[in-house]
């Protein structure tokens, strides 16, 4: 098939690759000279393990090209919306600008029988409105709602093989029948045996990805809320999820106490759901999800002031060391990173933070030049007085006592992910935090 992806950020970079790679002709469109520059030369723009190599290979076939000019997707059939929906400035409304601009631009080159497929995460009512925008402009081409679930540093992996797929569709059934089998076809190489499948209409189709992620948001909310009273109550949160997580109605996973979560997805999708639920007259069943953003910020407040308490009342002038400033490991994503805020606020407080991190350096970087930054482990600790540990690479998480021992100035660290062994930092002679756990 031919393809379009409109938008070429974390998601449609992803997406136009992994379409390559599952046998299709692709062209990526994006208005950023840069993005399309280094996607048209096999390089990743951002950090996600498998995207080099597959970039590689599609670019190789022939199938994969990258373009700013929008005339370029006229001879695609199916066009995928990936632009983003960042958290509008000065308010929790998702802002729009991205989508409908991205569909303007695209209505000159649609044709009869082509479909648009929106990826994007959006306030529910998006998709009927742009429906009926595209219909209106181009008789006989239609829209599709398809939510992408990816989780970043397994995008490739979550994009090629999904463990779910939901098709959102119009309600008119020989539309519905066309743009099924259209997707049908996207997908085939994709759908292994037993995928799950939900076909639905737009409004549902957006719902559950917001809702999917609102129900993550909430999952990890209500395990630092619980971590809280842990921590008061001289009982080990880790412990606890293990044993709550044996129920197989609540799960284990995604029950990781530590500094919240951050990212360009949970944190503005949470308040967008709740600003989008005021403007339809129901803000009052998602008041839960102020909670669980209030939750997830105090995480951050906490390490702060376990900071400041650990150094003896206050942080000014003290050398703190802070590993890991992407939201999450395996990504070079800074965007409302907790790990970062955390260094922020102590830099605020007139604390030394040298801080570092396997990918995110330059990201971090360009957003908040005042910190300090340093390229390895071995710099960051040394003459510290403080360690946090704030994002669980993999590399930290191997962190022995032995390793950073004879650097530092103090031997204080916060485990802000709960990844390291507290009996075995505590019989070295350090002072050693965690988040919910003794
Ligand atoms: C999320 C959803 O998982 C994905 O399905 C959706 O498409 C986009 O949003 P992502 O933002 O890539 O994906 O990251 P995710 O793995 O969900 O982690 C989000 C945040 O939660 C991270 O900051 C992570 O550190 C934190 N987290 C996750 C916890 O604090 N505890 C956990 O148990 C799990």
């Amino acid at each position: 098939m031919k393809i379009s992806v409109v938008g070429c950020g974390y998601l449609g970079a992803v997406h136009a690759a992994a379409m390559a790679e599952l046998g299709h002709t692709v062209v990526g469109v994006d208005v950023d000279e840069r993005k399309i520059e280094a996607l048209s030369e096999g390089r990743a723009p951002f950090f996600e393990p498998g995207l080099p190599e597959i970039l590689t290979s599609a670019s190789a076939s022939g199938r994969l090209r990258f373009s700013t000019d929008m005339a370029e997707v006229a001879d695609a059939t199916v066009h995928f919306i990936a632009v983003g929906t960042p958290q509008k400035p000065g308010s929790h409304s998702a802002d729009m600008t991205y989508v409908d601009a991205a569909v303007d631009a695209l209505l000159p080159h649609l044709k009869a029988g082509d479909l648009v497929v929106g990826k994007s995460t959006v306030p529910v009512g998006t998709a009927a409105r742009l429906a009926a925008t595209v219909k209106a402009a181009v008789p006989g081409a239609d829209l599709a709602w398809n939510p992408e679930f990816l989780r970043e540093g397994f995008a490739v992996k979550d994009t090629i093989s999904p463990d779910r797929l939901v098709y959102g569709i119009s309600d008119d059934a020989d539309l519905a029948a066309t743009a099924k089998a259209a997707l049908d076809e996207v997908y085939s190489k994709a759908l292994g045996e037993g995928t799950p499948l939900v076909v639905t209409d737009y409004a549902t189709a957006e719902l559950v990805k917001i809702s999917a992620n609102a129900f993550l948001a909430t999952k990890i909310s209500f395990i630092n809320a619980i971590s809280e009273i842990a921590e008061v109550a001289g009982a080990n949160v880790s412990e606890l999820a293990d044993a709550i997580g044996y129920d197989a109605r609540i799960g284990r996973r995604f029950l990781n106490a530590g500094i919240g979560f951050g990212g360009g997805c949970l944190p503005k999708d949470i308040r967008a759901f709740g600003a989008r639920a005021e403007e339809l007259g129901r803000g009052e069943a998602l008041t839960f999800l102020k909670e669980v953003d209030a939750i997830n910020l105090r995480r951050r407040q906490r390490v702060v002031d376990m900071v400041v308490e650990m150094l003896g009342g206050q942080a000014f002038d003290k050398k703190v060391a802070v590993l890991g400033l992407a939201f999450k490991p395996d990504s070079d994503d800074i965007r409302d990173s907790p790990a970062l805020d955390i260094a922020v606020q102590l830099n605020g407080l007139g604390a030394v933070v040298s801080a570092t991190d396997p990918h995110a350096i330059s990201n971090a970087k360009a957003k908040h030049p005042q910190l300090h930054f340093v390229e390895s482990v071995g710099e960051a600790v040394a003459h510290a007085e403080i360690v946090l540990l704030l994002t669980e690479w993999s590399e930290y998480r191997a962190l022995t006592p032995a390793d950073i021992e004879s650097a530092v100035a103090g031997k204080r660290i916060i485990d802000g992910r709960n990844v390291l062994s507290s009996p075995e930092w505590r019989s070295a002679g350090w002072d050693y935090r965690a988040m919910g756990r003794p």
